[in-house]
């Protein structure tokens, strides 16, 4: 038997103005797209922007359903998006935040897991590690330097 332990460096940040100047850009560009989620039932809004390699900005908000699970988050919303515009243009960087009506949010907010597997396809079909920023709408920024570090242990092609 054998114990091995994996560890996730992060980079916390106190304030929006500490990024670096092209993540608060893209930062800013989340904030925007925020607004307009379609999030009538959970009023939990969630913004990304993706800086691709040749400067496009990718953005996406959830987008809810009466049917609960037919609705999206944002990072699929967008990562797809990316995807089917720019198949062969790689992900640097993602920014996301999230706002809630109900309650202010005031910690960093992580990709969920099932958007952690959809992003995590994408960055070992690149080979290039992608940088996520994650906010609430208020508060400390979380970096991690890529999504092997938020989804270790990923289900991959390789057990296909
Ligand atoms: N949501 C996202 O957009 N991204 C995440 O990573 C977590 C959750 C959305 C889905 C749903 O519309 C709302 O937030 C509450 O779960």
């Amino acid at each position: 038997m054998k114990k091995l332990e994996i560890t996730t460096p992060i980079t916390i940040f106190d304030l929006v103005d500490e990024l670096p100047n092209e993540v608060q850009m893209l930062m800013n560009e989340a904030v925007k797209i925020r607004k307009t989620a379609y999030a009538p039932y959970s009023k939990f809004h969630v913004g990304t922007a993706f800086l691709l390699e040749n400067n496009e900005v990718i953005t996406g908000n959830n987008q809810e359903n009466a049917a609960y699970p037919s609705g999206m988050c944002a990072e699929r919303v967008a990562v797809w998006q990316a995807a089917s515009r720019f198949p062969n243009v790689k992900i640097k960087i993602i920014a996301i935040t999230a706002s809630s009506k109900e309650n202010p949010v005031t910690k960093p907010v992580a990709p969920c897991g099932g958007c952690r597997q959809a992003l995590s396809e994408y960055e070992i079909k690149q080979e290039e590690d992608i940088e996520i920023y994650f906010m609430g709408e208020t508060g400390q920024i979380i970096k991690t330097d890529s999504l092997h570090d938020l989804l270790p242990l990923a289900f991959d092609k390789s057990f296909l």
